[in-house]
């Protein structure tokens, strides 16, 4: 008999859920108890917020996008936000009361599910004692130990779907549409959606761009008369010489800073410079929801019974990961040592020169 908590952390992916229910079906079938700890550690620090999972809870829930458990940005245990009487934020640090509580309530394992910093997190804690598994989420794939994290063949479907959509609207009015998209330093999501929504302009985080080029090109569309132009520009994409555009940066707790706004600047840049009617917008967090493709769903579900397995080998301080179509166990600390960035000489990035979209170099 052994008993397990889950808790997801970070920002949400489709596929979650998948998780949650591989691992509470898989421990029911050893005789094993789950709980689940809302908004990622809160059920350590307040036992309401530690719920008991049972099979009828997760009935279904495979196909549904978010979590069950919620989750935050913000919780980081080793330095989370807290106001103290005089109205000021300070950073406080739980992590030895969450360790002490671990053991009080009678867990055996924790299994968290998380991108970088949930996993980093997880990596400390397992430096102070606690047996603890990993499963690789976020949708923007840049966890290097994995070929494949869940939820971002959702978040690529979505963006595909809707450059499919922008292309009737783009071509009836002669118009440069320009996309922004999620995926933080990497661009994965705008890669692969672009390719698969015919975009003519990509613009990745690991090519900085001559906003020159990508004027060229739209003039090279109306040379061979195409009046219209979609750009994917990734949230972190930058031009040569340029920065990363962040937004207000002034959130406490939060380690990374909140990325946007190069979609509008490019398309300012665009309508400037070829005087094409030109408008932007932001997919942001649509991106993150709706239910987990059948790609999603079948990796988060193994993810889930991985992690499980692990448990039962009482093999710890590791993170499930998909090698080539196999799962495999690697170190956290391993896991979290670099973002996953798009290979500049792999075949997609010579497909899309292949077929004439511009990367902006
Ligand atoms: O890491 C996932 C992600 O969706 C990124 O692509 C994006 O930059 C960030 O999270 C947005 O964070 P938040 O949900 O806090 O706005």
């Amino acid at each position: 008999m052994k008993k397990i908590v889950i808790t997801t952390g970070g920002g949400d992916a489709p596929g979650l859920n998948a998780v949650i229910y591989a691992v509470v079906h898989s421990c029911y079938r050893r005789g094993w108890e789950v709980y689940g700890s809302r908004e990622s550690y809160r059920g350590f620090l307040d036992t309401d917020e530690m719920i008991r999972l049972t099979l009828k809870m997760v009935e279904e829930i495979y196909s549904i996008g978010g979590t069950i458990l919620g989750s935050t940005s913000r919780g980081n245990p080793f330095a989370t936000p807290v106001e103290n009487l005089a109205g000021e934020v300070q950073l406080v640090d739980f992590s030895d009361k969450i360790m002490r509580n671990f053991t009080r309530m009678g867990f055996d394992c924790h299994i968290a599910i998380g991108g970088d910093g949930s996993l980093e997190i997880a990596h400390r804690f397992a430096g102070k004692g606690m047996p603890i598994i990993g499963v690789p989420k976020t949708i923007d794939n840049d966890l290097e130990a994995t070929d494949r994290t869940f939820g971002f063949d959702t978040a690529v479907s979505t963006a595909t779907d809707a450059l499919d959509k922008l292309h009737s609207t783009a071509k009836s009015h002669n118009r440069v549409m320009v996309v922004e998209v999620m995926g933080r330093d990497s661009g994965w999501i705008a890669l692969y959606s672009g390719i698969s929504g015919g975009a003519d302009i990509i613009l990745i985080p690991e090519i900085p761009f001559d906003i020159e080029k990508v004027c060229e090109k739209i003039a090279d569309n109306e040379l061979h008369e195409k009046h219209y132009s979609i750009v994917v520009v990734a949230e972190g994409a930058l031009a040569k010489d340029g920065e990363v555009f962040c937004k207000d940066n002034s959130e406490p707790g939060r380690d990374d800073p909140l990325l946007g706004g190069i979609g509008e600047w490019v398309a300012d840049e665009i309508r400037c410079r070829t005087n094409k009617d030109t408008r932007s917008l932001v997919l942001g967090h649509l991106q993150r929801g709706g239910s987990p493709t059948t790609f999603d769903r079948l990796l988060a579900l193994r993810f889930g019974a991985a992690a499980v397995r692990l448990v039962e080998e009482g093999v710890f301080g590791q993170m499930v990961a998909l090698e080539s179509s196999n799962m495999k166990a690697v170190p956290l600390e391993d896991a979290i040592k670099s973002r996953k960035k798009v290979n500049l000489n792999s075949d997609k990035v010579l497909t899309a020169r292949d077929i004439g979209i511009c990367l902006g170099d």
